[in-house]
């Protein structure tokens, strides 16, 4: 059932475009506005929310992270990210107007679906992303939006990954037409680019055997560090965490502004430094910025491993390796942008001998707190 992959893990990153496609299926109607159908909160009570907090673990919650930069550009509302096991045992602020967005692949893991009844305890409506049908979240939640990403079965999440980002941004859209913060246009517009996503994916997929030979260069590295920017900031959090998982190498993801301000101190030379770039074509100042970290870093002697978007020619003087991905608007770009990181850690940990599907210490659904 490993359909003649190495692996689920390769499976199920080379399903991701079909991940994404399938969560997109059956949003809209004919006049191509969204119904979410499963949203079975009613208008009147979404249209008073006034702060969404997204509750979830591990990777899910790097896709709530991700969601954030696209819901607060789109809708005005704050977003908050908070780790369900963290959320839970705080005092957080919730109010019968806060919408809480429960994120879980398998919609078992007991930590996230504590904070859910914590804030359903508090008048709070919980809306559920989650892959897995009929289970224990969606069940207790007041309305869900299910991932199609099709049954994941390595432990590691990769394709769920891509599906809760697809989903958190259908949610997004949705408010936004609910509430009028965008024309139906630009909705229509952004649903087209998210539509044009899988091929994307498909794109970066197709130049994965770069990535892993580096990979198995690398095969003795101790530390990897990952860099990354507004969105990218995420996903170098998720690709940092993919090569825990996968490969057991320490790795960091930062917040690449946060460079000088400590892990600057990290850098030595020969220390491999994943960078996420991000679009030239979208705010100037922020990939000029990430240009300055990798001269900055490459000064002192790390080796760059630089993702960065086709035909930006600006990031191949200070690149010891580039990887290349589709051009795409930037809100939409960690669907591609995660992708070389997870067949990093993948072939890395395969390069090892490591059993990528079932890493050690790790489950796929953790049923404890
Ligand atoms: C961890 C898994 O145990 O739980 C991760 O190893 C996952 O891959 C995390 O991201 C959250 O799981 P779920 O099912 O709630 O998305």
């Amino acid at each position: 059932e490993k359909g003649g992959f190495w692996s689920f893990m390769a499976k199920e990153i080379a399903d991701q475009p079909k991940a994404v496609a399938d969560t997109l299926l059956g949003r809209t109607n004919e006049s191509g506005d969204l119904i979410l159908d499963d949203a079975r909160i009613d208008e009147a009570t979404l249209r008073t929310i006034d702060k969404i907090i997204v509750v979830a673990c591990g990777t899910a919650a790097y896709a709530g992270h991700v969601a954030k930069y696209a819901i607060e550009h789109w809708c005005r509302i704050p977003v908050e990210i908070e780790l369900a096991h963290e959320f839970r045992y705080r005092d957080p602020i919730v109010t019968p107007r806060t919408l809480v967005v429960a994120i879980s692949q398998s919609g078992e893991t007991m930590d996230t679906l504590m904070a859910v009844r914590h804030a359903q305890e508090q008048g709070a409506k919980v809306i559920a992303i989650v892959n897995t049908h009929g289970s224990t979240i969606p069940r207790e939640s007041d309305a869900v939006l299910y991932t199609h990403a099709g049954p994941e079965v390595a432990v590691a999440s990769t394709k769920a990954f891509v599906s809760q980002i697809t989903a958190a941004y259908i949610l997004g859209l949705y408010f936004a037409q609910l509430r009028g913060n965008m024309f139906r246009d630009e909705i229509h517009t952004v649903l087209d680019e998210l539509r044009a996503m899988p091929d994307k994916i498909q794109e970066v997929l197709d130049r994965g055997e770069r990535v892993r030979e580096i990979a198995r260069w690398m095969a003795d590295t101790s530390s990897v560090l990952f860099l990354g920017r507004h969105v990218g900031f995420p996903i170098a959090l998720e690709g940092a965490l993919k090569l825990k998982e996968l490969a057991y190498i320490h790795a960091e993801g930062f917040a690449a502004g946060e460079l000088k301000h400590g892990p600057i101190a990290l850098i030595e030379p020969g220390q491999p430094v994943f960078v996420i770039v991000p679009s030239p074509r979208g705010r100037d100042s922020l990939h000029s910025k990430v240009i300055s970290n990798i001269q900055e870093i490459r000064a002192r002697g790390a080796r760059t491993l630089v993702i960065a978007e086709d035909g930006d020619e600006a990031v191949t003087p200070f690149a010891d390796e580039v990887f290349w991905v589709p051009q795409c608007p930037t809100l939409l770009s960690p669907l591609v942008t995660v992708v070389p990181l997870q067949i990093f850690a993948a072939e890395l940990s395969r390069a090892k001998g490591l059993d990528v599907d079932q890493p050690r210490n790790l489950a796929k659904s953790v049923t404890v707190e």
